[in-house]
């Protein structure tokens, strides 16, 4: 990985159950850094959950206060911040991450999704009547978007603890002094 920028902070962007709540959690822990979730801080200040929010005002007001996030977090540092599954969709907000943050994709098969996903029901978007058919559609139509990470990791078959210790190695290659 070359990477010319010196990025203070490590963004985990991927599909909704790639694992970046738990990995980015263990990231934090092996760098010294804070854990922020742009899902939770969302939820924190509307003082309601995704569903509802998605449910009373729609998926546009949601990608509009994720926007908002993303923007706001450019002034951190020191700080491992996961993201909603369609937040990089967005050009704008994939390349504000880019600006602060090593950005890094987890991604994962549309059959290790399902298996990891299937008994979990907060995710509006897979509320459907055929979620296998939706992860498969969403997923293939944001792929361009998550392949422009700095770093790649595939999950399919590497646990939590390999996952996080990859991206912490790839942050402090990134980040150590060039001669
Ligand atoms: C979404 C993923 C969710 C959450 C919202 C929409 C998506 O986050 O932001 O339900 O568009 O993929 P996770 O990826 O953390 O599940």
């Amino acid at each position: 990985m070359q990477i010319s920028r010196q990025p203070a902070n490590v963004a985990l962007i991927g599909f909704m159950g790639a694992g970046k709540t738990s990995v980015g959690r263990l990231v934090a822990e092996h760098l010294g850094f804070e854990f922020l979730d742009t899902d939770e801080l969302i939820q924190s200040r509307a003082g309601r959950t995704i569903a509802d929010i998605f449910a009373k005002e729609g998926e546009p007001a949601f990608r509009a206060l994720e926007k908002q996030v993303v923007q706001e977090l450019s002034a951190r540092t020191k700080t491992v911040i996961s993201t909603g599954g369609g937040l990089p969709t967005d050009p704008e907000n994939l390349a504000a991450l880019k600006s602060y943050a090593l950005v890094v994709c987890l991604w994962a098969s549309p059959e290790k999704i399902w298996e990891r996903v299937r008994h979990q029901s907060h995710r509006p978007l897979l509320h459907d009547a055929d979620p296998q058919k939706k992860i498969r559609e969403l997923l293939a139509a944001r792929e361009p978007f998550y392949k422009q990470a700095d770093v790649l990791i595939n999950t399919d078959l590497r646990s939590v603890r390999e996952a996080a210790q990859q991206i912490a190695l790839q942050f402090k290659l990134a980040t150590r002094p060039k001669r």
